[in-house]
């Protein structure tokens, strides 16, 4: 018997509701970004996002059983986000999924986040017919998380969407996620935000060699990130060339217009900065792709597995692929629409707990912190 998991995601800055069968087919996936809100702060704004939840997530519930074609009495099970993420943001989706769990007396399943970035990969690696090997090791890689987890199967029905898995934490940043970097970068060269998107887009105009960064020097785990440097060495680099500032500022000038236009913003800006945005990139990149695959190679994994909104980045598509390939491992990114948050992932998630009994009762509630794993 088919298995449909309404999901419900709020941890951040997209209410987002899908309906996913049996972990593994998609039936629908909402997202309502408020990009648009946070846009001109430079960052999400936790009491913002909060609200803007409140007035989203009726109807993107609503609109994610209507395009499923499901009516709410004949879903089977609910799933939430627990955490981690803003306490505010957690809980409109949380409180609404319990209250509906409750009301139709229905399975309400907690889902962590992290979880959900994993089966974001799963989910469609699956639909696809291709189930990555595991062991494998997981990249999370956004704008609030770069973290490194084995994954591991812990039953073997193999396969299909009702794998029980295990997680243990590999490594992590120390200070910034990468994608934060580059949001910051990006606001320091006045390229808009969120700042990944532009700054991929214009890297490819510019010499990656060109700004030599150094490796973060780190004591203990081989396999944590640190990203606090370049972001400094980026401010540093461009104190000491005031002549950038006229570019800055023009740039800045078009922003407040309102241009978003990648071209446009690569029409304000000299070699100098191009450069500047393909060496951060590069540097960015290879970092990723460095740890992860040492952490794969020291923990026997099978297939590496990238997940979050940095998993977008078209460099880190590439490089990854050729760096991988020449290991004999196969890397699975999700598709830009899963890589980014959504709640087919949280459906997804769900699944595999729902079939192994577990339930979420009315004491259920947002953690902040939600480690995984
Ligand atoms: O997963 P996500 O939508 O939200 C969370 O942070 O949870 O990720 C958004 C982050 C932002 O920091 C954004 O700048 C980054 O992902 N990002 C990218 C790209 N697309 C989005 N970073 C690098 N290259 C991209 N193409
Ligand atoms: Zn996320």
């Amino acid at each position: 018997m088919t298995a449909r998991i309404l999901g419900i995601e709020s941890s951040c800055d997209e209410t987002a509701a899908a309906v996913v069968a049996d972990g593994t087919t998609i039936l629908s996936s909402v997202v309502a970004s408020q990009v648009e809100i946070h846009r001109k702060y430079g960052g999400v704004v936790p009491e913002l996002a909060s609200r803007e939840h409140l007035r989203q997530i009726v109807p993107v519930v609503r609109e994610a059983l209507s395009q499923a074609g499901v009516a709410l009495k004949d879903v089977d099970a609910i799933g939430v986000t627990q955490g981690p993420g803003l306490v505010g943001a957690l809980l409109v989706g949380l409180t609404y999924g319990k209250v509906l769990a409750l009301a139709l007396e229905k399975p309400l399943i907690a889902v962590n986040h992290l979880e959900g970035h994993v089966h974001a990969v799963l989910l469609e690696a699956r639909a696809a017919g291709r189930a990555p090997k595991l062991p494998a090791m997981c990249l999370i890689v956004s704008g609030g998380h770069t973290l490194l987890y084995r994954v591991a199967a812990k039953n073997s029905a193999t396969g299909n969407g009702a794998l029980q898995l295990s997680y243990s934490r590999v490594g992590g940043t120390r200070d910034d996620a990468a994608g934060e970097a580059y949001d910051k970068v990006a606001k320091m060269l006045a390229l808009g935000y969120p700042g990944g998107p532009v700054l991929d887009k214009l890297a490819m105009h510019g010499n990656p060699q060109a700004v030599r960064f150094s490796e973060p020097k780190m004591d203990g785990n081989p396999y944590d990130f640190s990203f606090s440097g370049i972001k400094t060495a980026v401010l540093y680099y461009l104190r000491k060339r005031p002549e950038l500032q006229q570019e800055i500022d023009a740039r800045q000038q078009a922003l407040a217009h309102g241009e978003r236009n990648a071209e446009a913003l690569r029409a304000l800006s000299s070699e100098v900065t191009l450069d500047l945005v393909a060496s951060f990139q590069h540097a960015v990149v290879e970092g990723l792709i460095r740890r992860t695959l040492a952490a794969a190679e020291q923990f026997g994994a099978a297939s590496v597995l990238v997940s979050g909104g940095v998993a977008a980045n078209r460099e880190l598509r590439a490089r990854f692929d050729e760096e991988a390939s020449k290991r004999g491992l196969e890397v699975f990114f999700p598709s830009r629409a899963l890589s980014t948050d959504n709640a087919a992932m949280i459906a997804a998630a769900a699944y595999p707990k729902l079939v192994a009994g577990e339930r979420a009762d009315a004491s259920l509630n947002a953690m902040p912190n939600f480690p995984l794993g």
